[in-house]
């Protein structure tokens, strides 16, 4: 069976290309669903792109991730710098040994002051900032290589 990879992004990542495009890029969660498939292709991956605006939902595809052994790769957006739930939920995915990619397709450290703190990367297995989309590459890469290795 072709391992899955679960592509998870959080609020308002749905508004990419009308968000922001100097920082976010003029691309769409559309465009980001096709290219994250495409890479996945390539690299023998299946991939489940998923995005939402709600923490709950959230912190339950990572409990979904752990009761399917599913690596992860998570934007986790604004929850990236509050939400102690989801940065609880992620450490149960690394915990029990599965790769979790944390990416940002800005780099927050270069931003408002509040985007400098991460509640995700200390519980997630790398992250991967300030690249756009190509971040997610990386991040598919790195999660088929800890499979690998
Ligand atoms: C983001 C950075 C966060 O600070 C912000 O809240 C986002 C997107 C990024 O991909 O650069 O929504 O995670």
């Amino acid at each position: 069976m072709t391992q899955l990879i679960m592509v998870v992004n959080g609020p308002n990542l749905g508004r990419l290309g009308v968000r922001e495009p100097d920082v976010y890029g003029h691309q769409d969660l559309a465009e980001l669903r096709r290219l994250c498939t495409q890479w996945g292709g390539e690299l023998g991956v299946d991939v489940d792109v998923r995005q939402t605006d709600d923490e709950a939902e959230m912190i339950g595809w990572m409990h979904e991730a752990v009761d399917d052994n599913t690596p992860v790769v998570m934007n986790p957006a604004a929850f990236t710098h509050y939400s102690y739930g989801l940065a609880d939920a992620a450490h149960m995915v690394t915990d029990a040994g599965l790769p979790l990619m944390e990416v940002h397709i800005s780099n927050p450290s270069a931003r408002d002051a509040f985007r400098k703190h991460s509640v995700i990367s200390p519980v997630a297995t790398g992250t991967i900032t300030g690249l756009g989309f190509f971040g997610y590459r990386l991040a598919l890469e790195a999660v088929a290589h800890l499979l690998e290795s």
